[in-house]
């Protein structure tokens, strides 16, 4: 009997009751699959920081996140509440998971369920059935940029100015009273070998047969240039998988165009981010659509599992969201752990509620609570007993 130890973080808004829905089935899993969880709840959201750590730019402390550390995986609900800068609960909270813990493969997969309807028409149940593979640590995330209020002083300007030349050799020509901001991104050669280099392990793993890289180097030719190049020498060595580039513009039409001709999607941060949420609406909209948050070396840094969504402060406390992206993140994390025949059991139990459709939430045309989907699904996984 193998126990893990997992720190759940429920957050803000409807995350405490679509994390409640995701233990609840991950429980019901541990009793077949011979698993046991050892869970650890974190209080870190809005009433926790405005009560103990306000003025901090983050969430959690130094101290929080080596607790976090400490288990081996994290399973998080949402952050986000009107009362806490966003910086505070974005950047502070997830990118700071991402970052601390070098989380720097974010996988998203999309799959049309059974029993779900796409907004695409004529899709049947497993037509779309690909992977994201975003990038999670580099990019135009990496928080590198500045911006001028237009009120320093002529000195402060012209010493600016000269700063910029002389790295960036462009001349910004600010003068007192304009305003400008920039912000760059910045990829490292080991950044994208890392991730591209998952993405074929994946297909490798899965019996897939290509892997798409996504890019802009027509226009941003320097680091999405880096990008292609990494690809192109890591695919090398993967002789059996195909390496297809697309531009992330061309790549959007060609996911509603043709779901079904991906399977392991590579993408930089940013465009990764886009893309996502665009193919989770393919399947069905942001309560389908779970990501994991990897370090794919379990030593090095703990692994955080979570639906896309946010944290939807105006449903929050009504029972009624969806939790199935939640209890997908938990299946995520089940596989992570290595126990992949239990993973396989949660989505086969969430594919089997929907297909019935006795039980669906609002957001899928149902008026089922929340708490009733994570019953449901709980009780089959139960029935499918091995
Ligand atoms: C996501 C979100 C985050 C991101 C935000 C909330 C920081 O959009 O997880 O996709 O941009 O990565
Ligand atoms: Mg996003």
């Amino acid at each position: 009997m193998t126990t893990y130890s997992i720190a759940l973080i429920p957050g803000d808004g409807i995350g405490p009751e679509v994390l409640r829905e995701g233990k609840k089935v991950m429980d019901a899993v541990a009793q077949v699959a011979g698993i046991t969880w050892n869970w650890k709840e974190y209080p870190f959201g809005a009433e926790h920081w405005l009560k103990h750590r306000k003025g901090l730019p983050t969430l959690m402390s130094e101290e929080d996140m080596a607790a976090l550390g400490k288990h081996d995986a994290v399973y998080f609900g949402a952050v986000g509440d009107p009362r806490v800068p966003e910086s505070v609960e974005q950047a502070g909270a997830l990118l700071w998971m991402r970052f601390y813990f070098d989380q720097y493969i974010n996988l998203r997969p999309a799959k049309l369920l059974r029993g779900v309807t796409s907004p695409l028409a004529g899709k049947k149940a497993h037509d779309i059935n690909f992977y994201v593979v975003r990038e999670n640590s580099e990019d135009f995330y990496i928080g590198l940029g500045a911006r001028f209020s237009g009120r320093q002083s002529h000195e402060e300007l012209t010493l600016q100015r000269a700063l910029f030349k002389a790295r960036f050799k462009v001349d910004i020509d600010l003068e007192p009273g304009d305003e400008m901001a920039y912000q760059i991104g910045a990829m490292t050669g080991r950044g994208a070998e890392r991730v591209i280099r998952y993405g074929f392990e994946l297909a490798k793993r899965k019996k897939l047969s290509r892997v798409t890289v996504v890019h802009k180097a027509n226009v941003l030719t320097k680091i999405y240039g880096l990008w292609l190049e990494t690809a192109d020498r890591v695919a090398m060595e993967y002789p059996t998988i195909e390496l297809e580039k697309t531009i992330v513009d061309a790549t959007t039409m060609w996911f509603v165009r043709r779901p079904e001709w991906f399977q392991v999607v590579v993408a930089p941060n940013m465009f990764g981010d886009i893309i996502s949420d665009l193919a989770a609406s393919t399947v069905g909209g942001m309560g389908f659509a779970p990501g994991g948050n990897i370090n794919p070396d379990r030593k090095a840094g703990v692994s955080m599992f979570e639906p896309i969504h946010g944290s939807a402060p105006k449903h929050g406390g009504l029972n009624k969201a969806n939790p199935v992206a939640t209890i997908l993140a938990g299946k995520l994390m089940l596989d992570h752990l290595g126990e992949e025949r239990a993973a396989e059991l949660v989505e086969q139990a969430c594919e089997d509620v929907l297909e019935a459709g006795k039980i669906r939430t609002y957001d899928v045309g149902g008026t089922s609570s929340c708490s009733a989907m994570g019953d449901a699904i709980a009780e089959r996984v139960l029935q499918l007993r091995p």
